[in-house]
């Protein structure tokens, strides 16, 4: 399975940053096509860039993903974005449940889960993030509530080919921190085992790992087992940090 390194842009850039992002992204697999047998690029950008960026994906190479989507089909939903819509302008993945949109907006699993059906329903993998916070973690909850989000979350329909799970401890996240490559590993065996017994094609589903990725601990981290790519937030905002992420894989 090729990595799916995948750029979490969040509330950032201007248009002329993003389109020149994605334009050397483009070039610098060109220069560097070996990549392309191990790693695959996404750009998850805000949606008001999507529509232009979308002209530069390519199958294979670098696709273009939303941050969010909501969970109506269409209608009387002010400022809200659907998936058919991200679909309309081109894009291949939306990311769903991000622990910022849980914190910050409230989102609670049911929801989520109906992002997911929304994306599914329109032809888009949903990136569904789960993960705890450092408080769970140092209790020692974190599988318990990894565990519950994913099941509660993740709906039942969820295969490989519409589902991209992302294990996103919340405590990492632009903190500089990671879990060691034991705790990592840990958690993706343990996520591998959920999905394989409660969804069909869990076993090829990518789960990929997101919380302060970089260039320096990106190698250990995609070499460990169930680590199927990563979502990078801080280090997507430098296409050169971005794409050396790449190469470790
Ligand atoms: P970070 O963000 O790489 O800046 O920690 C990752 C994410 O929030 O998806």
């Amino acid at each position: 399975m090729k990595k799916l390194i995948a750029a979490n842009w969040k509330m950032n850039f201007t248009m002329a940053e993003a389109r020149e992002f994605v334009s050397h992204i483009l070039q610098d697999a060109k220069n560097y096509p070996d990549i392309l047998d191990k790693a695959e690029f996404l750009i998850c950008a805000p949606s008001v860039y999507l529509s232009a960026l979308s002209k530069f994906s390519k199958e294979g190479v670098m696709t273009i993903g939303g941050q969010d989507c909501s969970f109506h089909g269409k209608g009387a939903y002010t400022g809200e974005i659907s998936a058919e819509m991200l679909r309309d302008v081109g894009c291949t993945h939306v990311i769903v449940g991000h622990s910022e949109r849980r914190e910050y907006h409230g989102e609670q699993n049911d929801l989520i889960a109906g992002k997911a059906q929304s994306a599914y329903k329109n032809g888009i993998k949903a990136i569904i993030c789960v993960g705890e916070s450092l408080k769970e973690r140092d209790a020692h909850l974190h599988k318990e509530v990894v565990k519950r989000q994913l099941l509660e979350s993740v709906p039942k329909e969820a295969t490989a080919e519409n589902t991209v799970i992302s294990y996103e401890p919340v405590w990492a996240i632009g903190t500089g921190k990671t879990p060691s490559p034991k705790d990592a590993g840990e958690m993706h065996n343990f996520i591998r085992a959920l999905i394989t017994k409660h969804y069909s094609g869990g076993e090829n589903m990518r789960i990929l790992y997101g919380g302060s990725m970089n260039s320096e601990n990106a190698k250990e981290l995609l070499s460990t087992p169930n680590v199927d790519g990563g979502l990078i937030g801080g280090a997507s905002l430098n296409v050169d940090k971005f794409f050396a992420v790449a190469k470790c894989a």
